[in-house]
C-alpha cells in the first residue's frame, strides 16, 4: 500500500515512532503540541494455534500469564499493541477463524481500556486479510494518544508484500526482508525522531537506519535463532531448565517531550 503522504506531514519535524510486525503492520506516531508522557505495552508473533511441544508445551498458556503479567502491572498501561501474527498460519479458512476467536478470548482479558492490533504475515498473507478484518478491523488506520499520532501501516495482505526493504533487510535468506520498504524510510528520514517497534523475528533485536532506531520484540509462542546463526529459521528447542526462556514482551515509556522511548523487556512469569 501507499502511505498517505498527508500523514507524514503531520509529523512536523518532531519525535516519532513506527510500530511493525516485521513483514506486518506499521504504526507511525510523531509528536505534537500538547506533550504527556505515558507508557505502552507490546506484546508480538502469539501464534495462537501452533502446536510443538518440543518447542513451547504451554502453547496454550503463553498468553494467558502473559495478559495476566500485564493485568498485575502496578501501573496501567495506557494501551497495548499486538504488532502481527496473533494467529499461526493455516489453509483452512475456518480454522483461521476459530484461532482468532481463541486469541481473542485471551486478549479479551486484557485489562486496559485500548488494545490496537495489526496484522502479521500469518494472519493475513493467505486470504488477503478477509478474517482479520472480520475479527479486527482495518488492516491500517491512525489513532491519537497523546500528543502523539500513530499510523498503522499493512503490507502483509498484499501477496507482494509491499512496504519495506532498507529498514527490514535484516538477512534476506530468511525471508527477513520486506520487499518494498524504501518509500517507507524515504519518508521518515526528514524526520529527525523515529523509532519503529516490530516484531515478526521473534526475538530482542536493536539496529539503526541512519538516524531511525528499529527493536524487534520478543515472541509469546517460541524463539527464533539470531540471523544467520543457524542452518535454518527453525524455532529454538524448549529447554526445561529455563522455561519460557527466549519469550517475553515489553513495556515502552514515552518521554513525548524528547521523543525518547524505553524499552524495558519483561519475562513470562514461569508456573
Ligand atoms: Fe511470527
Amino acid at each position: 500500500m501507499e502511505i498517505d503522504r498527508r500523514d507524514f506531514m503531520k509529523l512536523a519535524g518532531l519525535g516519532g515512532i513506527v510500530f511493525a510486525s516485521g513483514l506486518g503492520g506499521r504504526i507511525l506516531g510523531a509528536t505534537r503540541p500538547k506533550q504527556e508522557d505515558f507508557y505502552f505495552v507490546q506484546l508480538s508473533d502469539t501464534h495462537i494455534g501452533f502446536e510443538g511441544p518440543k518447542v513451547n508445551p504451554d502453547a496454550k498458556g503463553t498468553l494467558k500469564k502473559a495478559v495476566a503479567a500485564v493485568n498485575s502491572l502496578d501501573q496501567k498501561p495506557d494501551f497495548i499493541v499486538f504488532t502481527g501474527d496473533l494467529t499461526h498460519t493455516t489453509d483452512d479458512a475456518n480454522e483461521r477463524r476459530s484461532r482468532m476467536t481463541q486469541f481473542q478470548d485471551i486478549a479479551g482479558q486484557l485489562n486496559v481500556k485500548t488494545v490496537h492490533y495489526m496484522a502479521g504475515e500469518h494472519d493475513a498473507a493467505l486470504d488477503r486479510g478477509d478474517a482479520y478484518q472480520e475479527f479486527f478491523g482495518k488492516l491500517n488506520y491512525t489513532f491519537d494518544h497523546k500528543g502523539v499520532h500513530f499510523i498503522v501501516l499493512d503490507n502483509v495482505s498484499d501477496p507482494g508484500a509491499i512496504v519495506g526493504e532498507t529498514q527490514l533487510k535484516l538477512y534476506p535468506q530468511w525471508d527477513w526482508a520486506t520487499v518494498d520498504a524504501k518509500g517507507v524510510i524515504d519518508s521518515l528520514m526528514p524526520y529527525k525522531s523515529v523509532t519503529v517497534f516490530y516484531g515478526h523475528i521473534h526475538q530482542e533485536h536493536h539496529y539503526m537506519t541512519g538516524h531511525i532506531a528499529h527493536h524487534a520484540a520478543k515472541s509469546l509462542m517460541f524463539p527464533l535463532p539470531a540471523p544467520g546463526s543457524a542452518p535454518k529459521r527453525a524455532p529454538i528447542p524448549w529447554d526445561a531448565a529455563a522455561p519460557y526462556k527466549g519469550l517475553g514482551y515489553r513495556e515502552i515509556e514515552a518521554d513525548v517531550k524528547t521523543a525518547r522511548y524505553e524499552i524495558s523487556e519483561l519475562a513470562i512469569p514461569g508456573d
